[in-house]
């Protein structure tokens, strides 16, 4: 066994990063110059918000004139900036992991990033790492990006380092454990050390080596203690292990008390006071805590040095814009026009997310079909305006987001009906829409034409709305709105319908993979304003399908094996969630996580493995011990477009451990490359794989290991189409 990382267990200080590593050095000198000149009670200052909606942004830090600090905006979120008029309403997280795009990642945290900073935004409270979505039901899966921990933290750092390009700091949110939302700010997440580095810590390690600034620490417990009061998690392992250069802000009025958080390591509350309460934990109670001495100065110091160095490290003491024009508190009007180009990049990660589940003879793409029904509400922008309800806490017209604190205002919303009926004229097509959820409307327009659409939808999002009797989690895995019954309706009388589903998670899809007219079924994810564009590129065929699941779709709900907490969640299931479970307990899915369907197909050949060459030595760094993300071993293989169209494959390798590792899931995605090719042309698909990638993490030890031994590598389509297998040794 080599031990590549023994992770520093000292109290938080922090170690400059190494050249490459972002310039952290230089943000901290400047940061300990202006610390020199602050009182105690500014420095108080600058760890308080100064209370709810008490300044234009969700969260407010107070200005510091005399080092040119400015009122400090920190705005959600993930998707869009909350709020705003005139911003890109982008596709969620959830459809911009099933793109498996890392450019499309990056562009999106770009753009984002541009906008918020254009606001003057000078945090942007996103990407989303937790809920990581082990449980399929809960809310907030689709604000991040995946289940899995590798494809989801390779999109936190490419969000990251694309957000953080353009100016703006991002937050890694939430920390960690919020895997639901019944119950989120008093039950406790029991996760085992092993399960949480393998699982749950992993995109957060992502996004902390992608330099992230700021981390958010979440509502819940994790092993009986706040998550914001933990001091093994924000010192031990986000600070000390990860070496987070940045500063730990609490999730709104997640703080519990003042002294227990500031000694666990949070460096900044939020919104200050308890949501308008004027009781704030910090402030004048933190300086007091630090007078009398149950919070160190140095402590004190700290808290104020990372929120200092977080603000230098982007650059934002030089000409960064301030808010104007608009404010979070008065229905969010005014404001410039932020939007550039970026719904060029909405639409395309609106198309490259659909994942194309079924297609039976060539049902698809559309080829100027005589006629069309398009049947269901969700074909429909909602009559009352994409933002008619208060944070999108209704599920009425077509589905583009869920509900909660990490939406947007739509600046427009293209429906499926808006853009297939432009698209459809060009076609000479008759289209007859029926835009309820009728199912005798729906039969009725479905009889007389010769395709027929049915669009249905599953919705779910933070839990201080209820929609529908859905408190933040979704009830079950159905459609919404009786679509089972509704998709029935129409394949009765009509032998060309096609299925299209927006939904925030998996759904069991078995009553309507039964019935034999459904000829094709469209996961088109939770796409944003862009959404009726990017389906019609994909069912038109201007484009093919390059989508692949992030998550499995089941047969049946039980068959994921972790369900809503009513108390505390132990974690039982351990390292087995979503496939790693199928995979363990032999359970065949519906559709195994990576797949989907292409307008082409592709085959996989010349698989080189090549050897694992040993990491060098390691030192601190952001992210972990540096050695950890030494690429040892490079696999490539070659992949080739056998079809008539143009089209882009997700190739993915996973890792099976050698037998000299513990227990540990069958398969593990450690690898994707996505891969555009024309018709006939091939090309080399390549997947470096770094010394973590190869390694568990061994507790007792507290570093990670490569077990010694055989690795079996599996290249393929999806996790369970393996088209090349090989082997790499230590
Ligand atoms: C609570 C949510 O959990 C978090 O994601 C959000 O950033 C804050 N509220 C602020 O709105």
């Amino acid at each position: 066994m080599k031990s590549l990382a023994i992770p520093l267990l000292v109290y938080a200080t922090p170690v400059f990063a190494a050249a490459g590593d972002g310039d952290w050095a230089s943000a901290y000198s400047k940061a300990t110059a202006a610390l020199a000149k602050l009182s105690n009670s500014q420095k108080v200052g600058l760890a308080t918000g100064v209370g709810w909606q008490k300044g234009g942004c969700v969260g407010n830090i107070a200005a510091i004139s005399s080092i040119g600090f400015p009122e400090l905006c920190l705005q959600d979120g993930p998707l869009g900036v909350r709020y705003a008029q005139q911003v890109t309403a982008f596709p969620a997280g959830i459809t911009t992991g099933s793109t498996w795009d890392t450019g499309l990642m990056y562009s999106r945290g770009n753009a984002l990033g541009t906008e918020s900073k254009a606001l003057g935004v000078h945090v942007q409270l996103g990407p989303v790492g937790g809920p990581l979505g082990k449980i399929p039901v809960a809310g907030r899966n689709w604000e991040g990006f995946s289940n899995d921990p590798y494809l989801s933290g390779m999109a936190m750092a490419n969000t990251v380092a694309g957000m953080q390009a353009a100016g703006v700091q991002a937050c890694a949110k939430h920390y960690i454990g919020n895997e639901q939302e019944l119950n989120r700010g008093s039950m406790s997440a029991n996760i085992a050390d092993r399960t949480n580095h393998e699982l749950y810590l992993w995109p957060f390690a992502e996004a902390v080596r992608a330099n992230v600034t700021s981390v958010m620490c979440s509502y819940n417990k994790v092993n009986s203690s706040y998550a914001c009061e933990n001091e093994a998690l924000l010192t031990g392992l986000l600070k000390d292990e990860l070496d987070f250069q940045g500063y730990v802000v609490s999730d709104w009025a997640a703080q519990h008390t003042t002294t227990g958080s500031a000694n666990a390591g949070m460096d900044m509350a939020m919104p200050g006071d308890n949501f308008g309460d004027n009781n704030f934990l910090w402030g004048q109670n933190l300086l007091n805590a630090v007078s009398s001495g149950s919070v160190s100065q140095a402590r004190l110091d700290n808290m104020a040095t990372r929120i200092l160095a977080g603000w230098y490290f982007l650059g934002q003491d030089q000409g960064y814009p301030t808010q104007t024009g608009w404010t979070s508190w008065n229905g969010g009007g005014g404001g410039p026009n932020v939007q550039g180009d970026h719904k060029t990049v909405a639409r395309a990660i609106a198309r490259d997310g659909i994942v194309l589940l079924k297609n039976e003879n060539n049902a698809l793409p559309l080829n100027k079909p005589a006629s069309l029904a398009l049947i269901g509400q969700d074909a429909i922008v909602n009559p009352s305006g994409p933002n008619a309800c208060t944070d999108r806490g209704c599920d009425t017209g077509t589905l583009a987001m869920g509900w909660g604190s990490g939406t947007c205002q739509f600046p427009y919303l293209t429906a499926p009906y808006d853009a297939i009926k432009s698209k459809a004229a060009t076609d000479g097509t008759t289209v007859t829409l029926s835009n309820t959820d009728s199912t005798s409307a729906g039969a009725s327009a479905a009889g007389a034409a010769a395709t027929a659409i049915v669009f249905i939808n599953s919705d779910s999002g933070e839990g201080y709305i209820t929609v529908e009797g859905a408190a933040g989690d979704r009830l079950n895995l159905n459609p919404w709105h009786s679509g089972n019954a509704l998709v029935t309706a129409v394949a009765n009388v009509n032998k060309k319908t096609i299925v299209v589903i927006h939904s925030v998670g998996p759904l069991i899809l078995e009553t309507i993979l039964a019935l034999d007219n459904v000829v094709a079924v469209v996961w088109a994810g939770i796409p944003g304003q862009e959404s009726g564009n990017g389906l019609v590129d994909v069912i038109y065929g201007s484009t093919s399908p390059s989508g692949k699941l992030p998550y499995t779709i089941a047969k049946q709900q039980s068959d994921y094996g972790t369900a809503i907490a009513s108390g505390d969640d132990n974690y039982s299931e351990g390292l087995y969630i979503d496939y790693r479970n199928f995979d363990h307990a032999n359970i065949e899915p519906r559709y195994e996580f990576g797949f989907g369907l292409s307008y082409t197909t592709f085959s996989y050949s010349n698989l080189v493995t090549g050897s694992i060459t040993s990491p060098g030595s390691g030192s601190s760094a952001p992210g972990g011990v540096s050695n950890l993300w030494d690429v040892v071993a490079t696999v490539t293989a070659t992949v080739t477009n056998n079809g008539t169209v143009a089209a882009a494959e997700v190739a993915q390798l996973y890792i099976g451990l050698p037998s000299s590792a513990p227990a540990s899931p069958p398969k593990q995605l450690r690898g994707f490359d996505k891969l555009s090719l024309e018709a006939g042309a091939g090309g080399t698909v390549r997947f470096p794989l770094r010394a973590k990638d190869l390694s568990y993490w061994n507790s007792a030890a507290g570093a990670w290991v490569m077990p010694t031994g055989t690795f079996n590598i599996y290249v393929g389509s999806s996790s369970r189409d393996i088209r090349l297998t090989g082997s790499l040794s230590t």
